[in-house]
């Protein structure tokens, strides 16, 4: 593999300390800039020698500066939106975690990636898994993909327990350990939610070709269903070390420290449908993205300010989905043609959710 120089969005959270971990141990690979929003990144910028190092502001203009190879955007929520649109108009490799970013502006995102003709290399472990199923299979042959989801914390809990329940408790998923935002989001298959939308996007599937399943101990990352009945499945232990992998040197794959499956210990493969009815962020996401246009941004906004708001105590879990909820009801769900009217339904979807939070302290 020829030497690559990655741009790292977001080094200092849960995606970007295991992508620089990867990189570490990767001969080929080195870093050429970092970003975080707020914390200190001057020590890993002098770990790993890079050029161009930036806490906040315009992530763009520090990928202008540094001109990457590949840019791995980590970065968490709607703030990612700069980063993958200037990779993808400009023809640069993208290793997509930022979910937010392409569910918001989906249909902008298509359209740079289309005149920029770069790579677009998913790292959500369901969309990586995807990604490689798919591989040499034609539209034709496909007849609908499966995105597994663990269920959460609270996959067994009653409406009644799912009243009382802690940012604490949120915060403990079962499978996985990862930012936050994304925990949270777990918690109420919001993150299934966006998922969805995001494969929609990535790989051009209609809603009713993507199905959600609950597979509680997230061996199986996703399958591909073949028109012949045939389903491909996509295995590991959870670990977002090897999807990063995977993006960072594709289409190489190199070694990780993740071992591979133990039979010999048993392997709980089960499976279940979402209840919809208890997680109905889940089902709000795909109407969101059935709908189109503005929805998914709307979704997405209201999402990030009511997971913030239950993070900061100032309202209860089920608060996030009624949050949601209102403001896709007041979402007109206009067609996104361009950034700035993106940014509108971003910014309307906002204030409606932050005002309800207002209203409930
Ligand atoms: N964690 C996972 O296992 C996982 C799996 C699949 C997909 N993802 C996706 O990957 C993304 C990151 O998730 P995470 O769990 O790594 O989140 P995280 O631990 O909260 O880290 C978020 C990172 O984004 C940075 N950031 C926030 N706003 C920024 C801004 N305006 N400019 C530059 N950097 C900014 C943060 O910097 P500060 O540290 O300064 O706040 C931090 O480095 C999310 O979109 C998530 O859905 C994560």
């Amino acid at each position: 593999m020829r030497e690559r120089r990655i741009a790292l969005l977001g080094a200092t959270g849960s995606i970007g300390r295991q992508a620089l971990e990867v990189i570490a141990a990767s001969p080929g690979l080195s870093v050429c800039a970092i970003a975080s929003g707020t914390r200190p990144i001057d020590g890993l910028a002098a770990n790993f020698d890079v050029e161009h190092a930036q806490v906040g502001g315009d992530v763009v203009e520090l990928l202008e500066r540094a001109e990457p190879d590949l840019v791995l955007n980590a970065i968490v929520g709607f703030a990612g939106i700069g980063a993958t649109l200037w990779a993808l108009e400009h023809g640069v490799s993208l290793a997509l975690a930022n979910k937010e970013s392409l569910v918001a502006a989906g249909d902008l995102a298509l359209d740079a990636w289309k005149r920029g003709g770069g790579l677009l290399l998913p790292v959500d472990s369901e969309h990586s898994a995807l990604f490689q199923c798919l591989d040499g299979h034609g539209p034709g042959s496909v007849d609908s993909v499966v995105l597994t989801a663990s269920g959460g914390p609270f996959r067994n809990h009653t409406p009644d327990e799912l009243e009382h329940v802690t940012v604490e408790e949120a915060l403990a998923h079962p499978t996985w350990s990862m930012g936050p935002k994304i925990t949270v989001d777990s918690a109420t298959l919001a993150n299934k939610g966006l998922e969805l939308i995001e494969a929609h996007f990535l790989f051009g599937l209609d809603y009713d070709r993507i199905e959600v399943v609950v597979h509680p101990t997230s061996v199986v990352h996703a399958l591909v269903r073949l028109r012949d009945g045939a389903a491909l499945a996509h295995l590991g232990y959870p670990d977002m070390r090897v999807p990063i992998s995977y993006a960072l040197t594709y289409p190489e794959r190199r070694a990780t420290p993740v071992p591979g499956l133990d039979f010999s210990a048993g392997l709980q493969l089960e499976f279940e449908p979402p209840d919809l009815e208890r997680f109905p962020l889940l089902r709000l996401a795909r109407e969101a993205g059935e709908r189109g246009g503005t929805f998914p941004c709307a979704y997405n906004a209201a999402n990030e300010v009511a997971v913030a708001a239950f993070l900061d105590g100032s309202i209860r879990f089920l608060d996030i989905a009624a949050l949601v909820a209102d403001a896709l009801d007041a979402t007109d769900g206009a067609p996104v043609t361009h950034l700035a009217g993106l940014m509108t339904a971003d910014g309307e979807a906002r204030r409606l959710a932050a005002g309800r939070v207002a209203a409930a302290r």
